[in-house]
């Protein structure tokens, strides 16, 4: 006998079915304990009733120890060009599993099998196998549900992110804004398009009539689309809805922006309330490619004067040094300034970092090139080498690096043609601003400050 099927493509339908207990996901068919077949007959996802509200649970307790803020950052600081991977890795090493590269290229060949009805795939099996017993390394006696659910968090995670991203990716090449690109993306472009529901009982939806055993397709895609301003059905919708939406939205967010969006507890790397850094979400100039074109407000361009702006940003490197001078003195307790923790190392990654970002992003633009995501953590951070001590080898190597690469920002306006400094090619900033803005880097090293010892003043 075929089984009966039924699709709803309709907003209230399929949130009515949804949240109708008659409709439960297609269980899944148990196997071999430790495959795919078992993980999928032991997940959250696949399960219904009380056994379902356990396992979901346990997802969640897993979920709760993660914050989006932090997955963003670490998104945004990977390197994987595989969207999947990268959200996998991120998540496993969050999690404090071992190996999460090799955890994610694990999770993604089970992800292949995972929603296949009969799951026969020996190579999913073979990673099952790698991955159960490193998912619960704490754990004095891993409990194989938790493994199998945990193992579900990141297969869940993997092509859905992925597909995202992917998504939003294809969505700004074809032009759309970077403001609210992932939101779009999930209305217009979703990265789940349907899913599938089985009735344990007869059962009535709306207008339709569902025997027992249907099998119901709900295309929540269609269905959105057709309910402009109703909330998204991207991620489903309650009771299952899925219990990693905010940690999805930070690792795509983190891998689309790299870290220019810093979480709003970060966001106060500014000098003088003018965006510094990269890592400054509101610097048209550092703007990821799909978010080149945020072009800033007016308000935001920093000022600039009659000065030369090679001069501006040599001085700035002179002033800087002048400074750093002091800093072997430095008594080894970091600084703070405007909430964020500063040392001398620190002050001089991010002088250096800051004339290597927009130089890349002036020299991109004068190519005709689309500016390059950037993977900063800018103040954010403060590494183990930011907290060494600054010795005179180090002001020595500090004093080479910065007159260098002044003297390259030096030549390099310096040969820029007036229309080129103040009707720039490309997007944001005009280059003249660029180098005021620069210029305020300074602002690192004055964080820092002068750590000249008293007794050594004068001497
Ligand atoms: C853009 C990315 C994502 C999308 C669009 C998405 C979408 C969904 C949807 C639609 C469901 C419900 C399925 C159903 O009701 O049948 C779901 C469930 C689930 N998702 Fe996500 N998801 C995403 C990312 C993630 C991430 C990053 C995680 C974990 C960190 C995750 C973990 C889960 C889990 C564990 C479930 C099963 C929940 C349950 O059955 O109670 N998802 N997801």
């Amino acid at each position: 006998m075929t089984t009966p099927v039924v699709v709803l493509d309709r907003y209230d339908d399929v949130t009515a079915a949804l949240a109708d207990p008659a409709l439960v996901p297609v269980p899944a068919e148990p196997g071999p304990p430790g495959g795919v077949a078992w993980l999928r007959a032991t997940v959250a996802r696949f399960s219904a009733g009380g056994t379902h509200t356990g396992r979901r649970a346990l997802v969640e307790a897993d979920l709760a120890r993660l914050d989006p803020a932090r997955l963003r950052l670490a998104a945004a600081a990977g390197f994987e060009a595989d969207a999947r991977l990268r959200a996998v890795r991120v998540l496993a090493q969050a999690l404090g599993l071992a190996e999460p590269e090799a955890v994610a290229r694990a999770v993604a060949v089970v992800a292949g099998a995972y929603f296949a009805d009969r799951p026969e795939d020996r190579e999913a099996d073979a990673a099952m196998a790698w991955l159960l017993p490193r998912m619960l390394p704490d754990a004095a006696e891993p409990s194989p549900e938790h493994a199998a659910n945990r193992i579900g968090l990141l297969v869940q995670a993997c092509d859905a992110t992925g597909r995202l991203v992917d998504h939003a990716r294809r969505a700004a090449a074809q032009g759309a804004p970077p403001a609210g690109l992932l939101a779009e993306t999930l209305r217009q472009d979703p990265p789940v398009r349907a899913m599938r529901r089985q009735a344990v009982r007869a059962t009535t939806v709306g207008a339709v009539a569902i025997p027992a055993g249907a099998e119901v397709v709900l295309e929540t895609a269609v269905a959105a689309a057709g309910c402009p301003g109703a909330p998204t059905l991207a991620f489903g919708a309650a009771p299952r809805v899925c219990p990693g939406r905010e940690h999805a939205l930070a690792l795509a967010s983190g891998i689309l922006h790299g870290a220019s969006e810093v979480p709003a507890s970060d966001a106060s790397d500014r000098t003088g309330g003018a965006p510094v850094g990269a890592a400054d979400a509101a610097a048209p100039s550092a703007a990821p490619v799909g978010a080149a074109d945020a072009v800033a407000p007016a308000a935001d361009a920093p000022a600039t004067d009659g000065r030369d702006p090679a001069e501006v940003v040599t001085a700035m490197v002179g002033h800087v040094l002048a400074l750093a001078a002091g800093w072997t003195d430095w008594d080894g307790r970091p600084l703070t300034a405007d909430g964020r923790t500063y040392t001398p190392h620190k002050a001089i990654r991010r002088v250096t970092d800051h004339l290597i970002d927009h130089l890349a992003e002036l020299e991109a633009r004068l190519a005709g090139e689309a500016t390059r995501p950037d993977h900063w953590h800018a103040s954010a951070v403060t590494t183990p080498a930011d907290l060494a001590p600054f010795t005179a080898a180090d002001l020595d190597e500090a004093r080479s690096r910065l007159t260098r690469l002044g003297r390259v920002w030096a030549v390099r306006l310096a040969a820029l043609t007036p229309a080129q400094l103040d009707r720039s090619p490309g997007t944001g900033w005009t280059f003249r601003q660029l180098a005021f803005h620069v210029a305020e880097s300074a602002y690192y090293a004055d964080a820092v400050g002068d750590l000249t010892r008293q007794d050594k003043v004068g001497s």
